[in-house]
């Protein structure tokens, strides 16, 4: 059992203490940023974008999310691991329970699906069986060629109370946690409001009751050369990794990240 678990994280919440999640993909960073306090690991499938060098998260496979999974929980001291479900892993329910299997046996203590209100029966089927789920709304990149993009989402009255009546109906299902992605800030705190589960930020404003940053932009490290609007390169005056992973820790627990300049208007 890890020493953070899904009653920290509600009572995190519940207390209005900030939630500081970071991508992780292999066991040394696994020790680092646990160590810096990180309260949650997510393994995320933009593995496939900045490990592997897709232009995409769609090449990411079940078997490479729990080949780095496994490696992250070797390395974890204590904080609450989290993995993709990569792009059509979970099309079907029988193919949601069998690859949520694979990834919780790997080393997972939650498991995060893009979409919106059609996973409330996977979400409901595995909350039953054992799975906390972490429902991912807003830029969803495993849908980014329905999407023309990675572009911001809600922007529209219609799409923003689509994504309030999909937060309230997934939550409903039985999802443990909330990630909201490229959301502009306004909505994204009605809906951190709205629900009581923990809500976690990525280009989504302050009011989140979290913040998640892949690791390599918060380390300044980029293919492209360009890093999001939403990242803040906390190499930055560090002397260290181990210092940017604290600092990054810091500023999520103390507000200072994200500033109004890292967040989106409707
Ligand atoms: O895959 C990932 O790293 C993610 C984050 C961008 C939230 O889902």
């Amino acid at each position: 059992m890890p020493d953070v678990t899904l009653t920290t994280l509600q009572s995190l919440k519940h207390n209005g203490e900030k939630i500081a999640m970071l991508t992780c993909y292999d066991a040394t960073f696994s020790q680092a940023a646990s160590q810096a306090g990180v309260d949650v690991l997510l393994v995320g499938d933009s593995l496939g974008m900045v490990l592997l060098g897709h232009d995409s998260t769609l090449p990411v496979s079940v078997a490479d999310m729990a080949y780095h999974t496994a490696a992250v929980k070797r390395g974890n001291q204590g904080a609450l691991i989290i993995s993709d479900l990569p792009f059509m892993a979970y099309a079907t329910t029988e193919q949601a329970l069998a690859n949520s299997a694979a990834l919780m046996q790997a080393g997972a203590h939650m498991v995060k699906l893009e979409g919106a209100a059609w996973l409330a029966e996977p979400i409901r089927l595995l909350a039953e069986r054992g799975v906390p789920v972490c429902a991912h709304l807003g830029l969803t990149p495993q849908a980014v060629n329905i999407l023309g993009g990675y572009k911001v989402q809600g922007r529209q009255e219609a799409q923003a109370r689509q994504m309030r009546a999909d937060a309230m109906a997934l939550e409903q299902a039985g999802a443990a946690m909330l990630l909201l992605e490229c959301v502009p800030s306004e909505l994204a705190a009605e809906i951190s409001q709205a629900v009581k589960i923990p809500v976690i930020g990525i280009g989504a404003g302050a009011a989140t009751d979290g913040q998640v940053l892949v690791l390599h932009d918060m380390l300044g490290l980029s293919l492209s050369g360009r890093a999001p609007k939403f990242v803040r390169n906390f190499m930055d005056g560090q002397p260290s990794i181990a210092d940017a992973l604290n600092a990054y820790v810091r500023a999520v627990k103390d507000g200072s990240f994200p500033a109004a300049e890292h967040g989106f208007s409707a």
